[in-house]
């Protein structure tokens, strides 16, 4: 993907090649400018590649679509609507029935902590409380692929723990399959089934790993997860590999 024309042109992807399956958990972690949000905006069709394609299901992306949900690296919410209304703007685009529409909202904004502030404005919403809200907005659509940007960069450490949890109880239970973008490696080691390493620009994969934890049965201690031998020998390579390219 290169950006611009000429001497100005700015060089953001090269020679990217990823793919991933339904119902992985696709985590990408890279230094700032490396060009993660610009891969993602060409899986969500805001961006049309330079050269090469991105396929979904055999098929090239060329717009956005509903069966791919975006939440951006800032909330981008409607400053007119309520808490409930920008919950529930997809549905409401595509006619569904507005009983049907509620519960389905109030139950998302329940599992988020945010019912209690259905009738409220964005701008009377903390930072915190937008982006969780920008999730909201995104799930409810059920999305087949979900694209998210940094999404738990403006939260709180414990917040951020139980929004993990909630991400992952819907992945886990739908099917769907998401692509994260994250700056926190232990983040993405955490959630992802694979963690998706970028080098500085121009942004190009340095190594995808497989990553176990995700995936491991039975009752997830996030504590004892994160605190194991061989997360941590995990988490410790992955920075190897970002600090080694940074260097380098
Ligand atoms: N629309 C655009 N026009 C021109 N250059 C762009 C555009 N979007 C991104 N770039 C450039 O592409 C490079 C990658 O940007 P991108 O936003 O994808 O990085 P990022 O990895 O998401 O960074 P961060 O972690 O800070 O969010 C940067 O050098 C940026 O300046
Ligand atoms: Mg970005």
């Amino acid at each position: 993907m290169v950006f611009g024309k000429g001497p100005a042109a700015v060089q953001a992807l090269q020679e990217i090649s990823l793919s991933f399956g339904k119902g992985d958990f696709v985590c990408v972690v890279g230094p700032s400018g490396c060009g993660k949000t610009t891969l993602m905006q060409t899986l969500a069709g805001f961006l049309q590649p330079t050269t090469g394609t991105v396929t979904v299901d055999g098929r090239a992306i060329a717009a956005p679509g509903p069966e791919r949900g975006v939440v951006f690296q800032q909330p981008a919410l409607f400053p007119w609507r309520t808490v409930e209304a920008n919950a529930g703007f997809g549905p409401e685009m595509r006619g569904e029935d507005p009983m049907h529409r509620r519960g389905r909202v109030e139950s998302w904004l329940r599992r988020v902590g945010l019912l209690e502030f259905r009738h409220r404005y964005p701008y009377e919403l903390s930072g915190g409380m937008q982006q969780r809200l920008a999730i909201v907005r995104a799930l409810v659509n059920e999305p087949l692929l979900l694209l998210m940007d940094e999404p738990f960069g403006a939260l709180d450490a414990l917040t951020r723990e139980k929004m993990q949890e909630e991400l992952h109880a819907v992945w886990r239970s739908s099917g769907m399959t998401v692509l994260f973008i994250t700056h926190s490696v232990e983040e993405a080691v955490y959630l992802g089934t694979q963690v998706v390493v970028m080098s500085p620009r121009p942004g190009r994969i340095i190594e995808s790993i497989m990553t176990p934890f995700a995936r491991q049965e039975g009752e997830r201690d996030i504590r004892a997860i994160k605190s194991s031998p061989a997360f941590v020998a995990m988490r410790e390579h992955i920075l190897g590999l970002i600090w080694g390219s940074a260097e380098g």
